[in-house]
């Protein structure tokens, strides 16, 4: 588990400071905040397949791996940043194709699960890859990204990972220029008509950032 880190994050002259404390780990009673976060910011991609929120939240609540979660928290201890590990075959979202059949039935269940396909990824040996940055709409912009990442990198190298990778859609230059600014390095892009038919997006675009032993 990463270190506890408490510090004040400086904001600009119109935002004031937020206090962040950042931590490997997820309170069983956070999973529905967590839920609600990761949600609302990846709803292109998780409504074809999980549905309208009042399906897909309880499904994806349940299928967070909590030791997979690098959480910021403000100082009231509210969640207001996600940031999804994928080491190995173990990652945030851990949705069972069971609970998928269960909750829409075996037909609709099952195209869910093929559509869920079309998103699928795996880590290289030796390498972390990111499952998803969510960041609370009333506080982004100050820096909750950006502290996220910094915390992930230390993670992989405690754990003598040499790269941290995260495939970014070509749609979204948000996330573009905060990999960008935090060490990333665009290698290959893949295009597909069907995930731009269904979640909106044509290409994604692999960024890499090399670890060192000192990060
Ligand atoms: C992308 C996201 C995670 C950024 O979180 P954040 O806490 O607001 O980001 P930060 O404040 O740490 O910003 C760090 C850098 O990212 C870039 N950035 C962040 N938001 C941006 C925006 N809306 N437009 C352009 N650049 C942006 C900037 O380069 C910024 O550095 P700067 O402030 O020095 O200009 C957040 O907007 C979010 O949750 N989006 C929805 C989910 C998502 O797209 N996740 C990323 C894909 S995994």
């Amino acid at each position: 588990m990463a270190d506890t880190r408490d510090d004040a994050l400086a904001g600009d002259d119109a935002e004031p400071a937020i206090d962040l404390t950042i931590r490997l780990g997820l309170d069983d009673d956070e999973r529905p905040r967590a839920a609600e976060l990761y949600y609302a910011a990846f709803e292109a991609l998780l409504r074809p397949i999980l549905g309208e929120p009042a399906r897909a939240l309880p499904l994806l609540a349940d299928a967070l791996d909590r030791e997979l979660a690098l959480v910021a928290r403000a100082a009231d201890g509210r969640l207001v940043g996600l940031c999804g590990l994928h080491i190995d075959d173990r990652h945030l979202v851990d949705l069972r194709i069971a609970a998928v059949l269960r909750a829409f039935g075996p037909l609709d269940g099952a195209r869910r699960v093929l559509v869920g396909l079309l998103l699928a990824a795996s880590p290289a040996p030796g390498e972390l890859l990111i499952d998803g940055i969510a960041v609370d709409p009333r506080v982004r912009g100050r820096g909750v990204a950006r502290r996220l990442l910094d915390e992930l990198a230390r993670i992989a190298a405690a754990r003598g990972l040499r790269a941290i990778r995260v495939d970014v859609a070509d749609t979204n230059l948000a996330a573009r220029r905060l990999y960008e600014g935090c060490a990333f390095v665009a290698g290959e892009t893949r295009r597909s008509a069907l995930r731009r038919r269904i979640f909106g997006f044509a290409a994604a675009t692999t960024m890499r950032r090399a670890i060192t032993a000192t990060e």
